[in-house]
């Protein structure tokens, strides 16, 4: 036995598997948000060492989207884990992310189809324009609303958050070498793809929003949330931190009649299971 095998298996038998992960979790929590690719990256060696392989590929696979993301560690964590879960519960349907930009969210989406072998297509809707105009609806008001994250309509321009529609291919089909079959990039505004789009999408297991405003937040629920299998997830990016988009999914789950528990994720973000 070489002097890696005999230390490593010292590690495994001084600490169980779960105290592992919540030391992991702990340091994940203390570094600057800035470091994340630093972190996953040392993560990931720590777990390969460890014999870890499902946390080292979380991590392998973190790193890569990190630096085409805005949505920040914990909403990529949380991204992950829907995805690897509905995986995991085997929930059939397509993968579909609206409001993509430069590609963060829908590379961790992809990455774990694909490494799945699965046979559902991840959708990627965007205007690969930025965000639209916001609405009367996205005005913010303290005195009614005190979001947890830090964005509303008046610090976020008309045009922002902009991804093309080149870079976002160059990254699905020139690096991640995705079939173009299996990810499917639409440009245009929601208001007229998906209505075009949702009878070829049809059933979907993972539904994440992230439009920011009222109007988009709307336009994706109204049009794609009946396709959603059940125990399927919606993950709704801005539903704590854009006043718009909370009254959006709010209505229309009061609309609906949705009793779904809305979950955190922690950093503006929050997610819902579709009950079967
Ligand atoms: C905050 S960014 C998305 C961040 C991304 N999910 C990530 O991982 O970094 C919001 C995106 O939503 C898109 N968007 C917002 N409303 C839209 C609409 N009505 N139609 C098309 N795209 C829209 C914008 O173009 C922008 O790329």
């Amino acid at each position: 036995m070489n002097y890696l095998s005999s230390g490593k298996s010292l590690i495994k038998k001084l600490l169980p598997k779960k105290w592992v992960s919540a030391c992991g979790e702990f340091l994940y929590r203390q570094l600057p948000k800035k470091q994340d690719s630093l972190f996953f990256l040392l993560a990931r060696v720590w777990y390969t060492i460890l014999g870890d392989k499902l946390n080292a590929r979380k991590m392998r696979i973190l790193g890569i989207a990190r630096p085409y993301s805005m949505v920040g560690r914990n909403g990529l964590v949380v991204t992950y884990d829907l995805a690897e879960s509905l995986e995991q519960k085997q929930i059939q349907g397509a993968f579909v992310e609206c409001g993509v930009a430069r590609g963060g969210c829908s590379a961790i989406m992809a990455l774990i189809n694909a490494h799945h072998k699965s046979d559902r297509i991840t959708w990627l809707f965007d205007s690969f324009e930025g965000l639209p105009k916001p609405t009367a609806e996205d005005e913010f008001n303290p005195a009614e609303f005190t979001p947890p994250g830090d964005r509303h309509s008046s610090d976020v321009q008309e045009g922002c958050c902009l991804g093309t529609y080149e870079e976002v291919s160059a990254l699905m089909f020139s690096k991640l070498k995705f079939a173009t079959d299996r990810v499917r990039l639409v440009r245009g505004w929601f208001q007229s793809t998906l209505h075009r789009e949702k009878n070829n999408i049809g059933k979907i297991a993972f539904l994440r929003i992230d439009g920011d405003w009222y109007e988009s937040t709307k336009c994706c629920l109204e049009n794609l949330y009946d396709a959603l299998a059940p125990d399927g997830y919606v993950y709704i990016d801005d539903y704590n931190s854009c006043i718009g988009c909370k009254k959006a999914a709010d209505e229309f789950m009061q609309k609906r009649g949705i009793q779904a528990k809305l979950i955190s994720d922690r950093r503006g973000g929050a997610y819902f299971l579709k009950s079967s």
